[in-house]
């Protein structure tokens, strides 16, 4: 592993049984060429010691507010304006909840509260400390008001005896996360996120029905990328799956319309990946058409645009993502749709490519945003593209919260 560029870190270790690992992460911060800091809260000194931490970082070990030494700044403006970044590891119930209230009653959390560089916490704790609803509404607040970027605990053997959630990620994860951006640090945690797939079945008679070659893996990839950044997932789908997130069957346009608008007031975006038959047939005859000798005309009206519906009612900051599957002029075409639709983001393909699209597993588009951006994303798995996706939804939450700090 080698370091993009050396980093000033301060490393503030919370009292929980993991903060021992804490010796080897110096080390090893220290060896990439880091300069570390060590600030221990008072209770942690009673799971690590300061000299082997002074002697692993070749600094300071911190804990106090108040030093008899005079020193120009106070002891947490001079460490809150020299650090590039703070790790909190372990951080503990207690720190998160002081993190998420402004407490100031520790050396660290003056220090947090002093800066304005990223924040990465890696929290670890007994399952139940973890699961607490006031926990999980602190990490909410953290991420999605402060921004502070989250290294997830894992499930596992923890010391206090319980298996579950909770226990701290490993150290070579943390590295790899604060140094390398490599681990998703839940980016969309706090955010519900609506995602539609496969395509619309608009019923002739009880057998038959008008539909498409969709095959919902698109959506459904997105509904997986969103969940594992961390997001609350809806996933109204024409194709029946299992998963951890909710999954709600619809079979028709106007079923799926319904679905959404019920969860739409309470959803922070919504990506429109399935297939949405334009037409139905006016009259679904209650039993099967029976086979004549003369021809029969379906006479066919117009679905409801569920993306337009949208576009038009949403509130500012909810963000809405549509796909456009284009057999022609697909860039002007889905330009064209992003405006009309008043959306924030269109991804085009184009359907006659064979190999991507429908029913296959890769994809390639272009992506166009409402800022005039414009993407392109050679063939690649469909995963791969729902990763980018949501990614770039991640982005767009940030860029919102930016607007609204300045
Ligand atoms: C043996 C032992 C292990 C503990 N481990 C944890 C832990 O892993 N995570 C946690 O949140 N609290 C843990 N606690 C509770 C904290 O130490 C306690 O809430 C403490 O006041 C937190 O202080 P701090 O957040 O200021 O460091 C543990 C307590 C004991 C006695």
């Amino acid at each position: 592993m080698m370091s993009k560029q050396t980093k000033n870190i301060v490393l503030g270790i919370s009292a929980g049984i993991a903060a021992y690992r804490m010796y080897d992460l110096v080390g090893e911060l220290k060896r990439l060429g880091n300069n570390v800091t060590v600030i221990l809260t008072k209770d942690a000194r009673n799971f690590v010691s300061e000299l082997p931490l002074k002697v692993l970082s070749s600094n300071p070990v911190y804990c106090e507010m108040f030093s008899a030494e005079l020193q120009s700044k106070p002891i947490h403006i001079e460490l809150a304006d020299s650090t590039d970044l703070i790790l909190i590891s372990p951080a503990t119930a207690d720190i998160i909840a002081k993190m998420a209230t402004g407490i100031c009653d520790e050396l660290i959390t003056n220090v947090l509260l002093a800066s304005r560089c990223p924040v990465y916490i890696a929290p670890a704790m007994n399952t139940n400390m973890w699961e607490h609803f006031t926990t999980q509404k602190n990490i909410e607040t953290l991420v999605t008001k402060l921004g502070y970027k989250i290294i997830p605990p894992e499930e596992g053997d923890l010391a206090c005896g319980y298996t579950g959630m909770g226990h701290i990620a490993s150290n070579e994860k943390i590295i790899k996360t604060i140094l390398y951006g490599e681990f998703d640090t839940k980016p969309l945690y706090g955010k519900k996120v609506i995602v539609t797939a496969g395509g619309t079945r608009e019923a002739i008679d009880p057998v038959r029905f008008i539909g498409n070659r969709s095959s919902g893996k698109m959506g459904i990839a997105l509904a997986d990328a969103a969940y594992n950044m961390g997001a609350e997932v809806v996933l109204v789908s024409t194709v029946p799956c299992e998963k951890k997130y909710q999954v709600i069957e619809v079979e028709s346009a106007q079923e799926m319309q319904e679905v959404i608008e019920s969860e739409f007031d309470k959803a922070d975006a919504l990506i429109m990946a399935a297939a949405v038959s334009d037409f139905r047939p006016i009259i679904a005859s209650k039993q099967k058409i029976k086979k004549k000798n003369e021809d029969i005309n379906l006479e066919l009206t117009r679905n409801p645009d569920i993306l337009e519906i949208l576009g038009r009612t949403k509130r500012d900051k909810q963000i809405i993502i549509g796909f456009s599957a284009e057999s022609e002029n697909i860039e002007k075409n889905a330009k064209e749709k992003l405006e009309k639709k008043k959306i924030d983001m269109i991804i085009a393909n184009d359907i006659t490519v064979p190999e991507t699209g429908f029913e296959s597993d890769e994809n390639a588009v272009i992506i166009l945003t409402r800022d005039g951006k414009k993407e392109i994303l050679q063939r690649q798995p469909k995963t791969q593209i729902a990763r980018y996706i949501t990614t770039r939804l991640s982005e767009i939450f940030d860029s919102i919260k930016e607007v609204k700090k300045t």
